[in-house]
């Protein structure tokens, strides 16, 4: 018979350690007040064993360069996920790749807010954008293309 030590320390073990998480804590986010496609992409991220928080914050640009996106390619959104900067409509997958192969940078971003996106989408309306790789420089390359 199981102990009840044994299935406490297991049912714990569980509870604290899902199998599809991939990270601690649950990283926060920040968004313009009131948009409604970054609550969408919150659900994306959920959806994807990616669950993050997200709430308001009037300063959203002045934040985002704070963290090192560049003028001119913020997203609605932005934080922080295992060190690395997150910001805009970035597909889960994406970042689960960037998580997966831990490049030697700064972050991913989409600048603006591109039709199609995960939580832009718009029926079957999608205009092809790019996942940006942010070095450490703040110089950007492509990471993912999508269409
Ligand atoms: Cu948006
Ligand atoms: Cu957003």
């Amino acid at each position: 018979m199981l102990s009840r030590r044994l299935l406490v320390t297991t049912l714990l073990a569980l509870a604290v350690a899902p199998a599809r998480r991939v990270f601690a804590a649950t990283p926060a986010f920040f968004r313009n007040p009131g948009c409604s496609c970054c609550e969408a992409w919150t659900q994306r991220m959920a959806d994807a064993g990616l669950p993050v928080t997200m709430e308001d914050r009037a300063d959203l640009n002045a934040y985002s360069s704070q963290l090192g996106i560049p003028a001119g390619l913020e997203g609605c959104h932005v934080g922080e996920i295992n060190g690395y900067v997150i910001s805009g409509h970035v597909p889960p997958d994406d970042i689960k790749r960037l998580l997966a192969e831990k490049p030697k940078a700064h972050g991913l971003l989409v600048p603006g807010m591109p039709m199609g996106s995960p939580g832009m989408e718009m029926g079957d309306h999608k205009d092809p954008y790019d996942v940006l790789l942010l070095a450490v420089d703040g110089a950007t390359t492509v990471f993912a293309s999508h269409s």
